[in-house]
């Protein structure tokens, strides 16, 4: 179960952050700077917004002075736990963490000015409930191509086989089923590279790309692809990202 996971993860890392080293280079923008830029246009000191999936809250946090209040939530007991922490460490006060499941939350009607998924869950009914009329969600998800050489080479991992189903069109066609109207939506494909065999290996340990990720026993398939992918810059590790803005009708 993915919850698991993420406990596993907020155990051994503390926070969900590894520590690997790696640069990325871009083709067409930062996708996580576009996310935000976005949403810092959208966001306001009497605004209440929704942080969906939250993880260790270092992204809420270092949002949240840019609103009234952020209700931040997620499943795992271990990631709330070292979002707390940091949010103690911080001295934040206009953030909430909450055990909460995003599929059915116990949130009003109508309650919040702007909901967002960083890499979260996303339930678009549940998000139609929750906003107010005329107000926005924006995310940054997962794209269907995402580390696509990797998984190959393993022959598993998230959303495996799956690299001609497009999460941009999936996500759009569900959330104008769901009464938004698509404001912006657009794919990047960028590349990361890692500095060497320990890196990738870490950053592996701490993602739920393969869930199941054992260094030890993928140790020579990890080999395998560093074999294939090693460039001057360092390994090659492509990844897609999905960013959306939608309109509450
Ligand atoms: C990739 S992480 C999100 C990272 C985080 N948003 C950030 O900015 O660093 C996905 C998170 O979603 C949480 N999650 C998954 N399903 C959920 C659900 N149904 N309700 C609430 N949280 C959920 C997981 O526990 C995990 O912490």
């Amino acid at each position: 179960m993915i919850q698991n996971f993420y406990d596993k993860v907020a155990k051994k890392f503390g926070i969900y952050h590894t520590g690997a080293k790696y640069s990325k280079e871009y083709l067409a923008g930062d996708p996580e700077e576009i996310f935000k830029k976005n949403l810092l246009e959208l966001s306001g000191k009497a605004k209440i917004a929704l942080d969906v999936g939250c993880a260790d809250g270092r992204f809420t946090l270092s949002i949240a002075p840019y609103f009234k209040k952020v209700f931040a939530i997620d499943m795992s007991k271990g990631m709330l736990g070292a979002a707390r922490k940091l949010q103690k460490e911080k001295g934040v006060l206009n953030v909430s963490f909450e055990e909460q499941n995003a599929n059915k939350t116990t949130y009003t009607n109508d309650m919040f000015d702007l909901v967002y998924s960083r890499r979260g869950p996303t339930p678009f009914s549940e998000f139609h409930r929750l906003l107010k009329s005329g107000s926005y969600f924006i995310e940054i998800t997962i794209g269907e191509k995402d580390c696509q050489e990797i998984k190959e080479i393993f022959g598993r991992g998230q959303g495996f086989g799956e690299w001609n189903s497009s999460r941009l069109d999936e996500d759009r066609q569900k959330l104008k089923d769901n009464k938004f109207e698509i404001t912006f939506a657009q794919n990047y494909l960028y590349d990361e590279y890692y500095s060497s065999y320990e890196d990738l290996d870490l950053f592996l340990q701490g993602v739920p790309i393969f869930e199941d990720f054992d260094s030890k026993k993928d140790s020579e398939l990890l080999r395998e692809y560093i074999s294939q992918y090693q460039e001057k810059k360092g390994i090659r590790f492509p990844r897609h990202r999905v960013v959306i803005v939608a309109k509450r009708i």
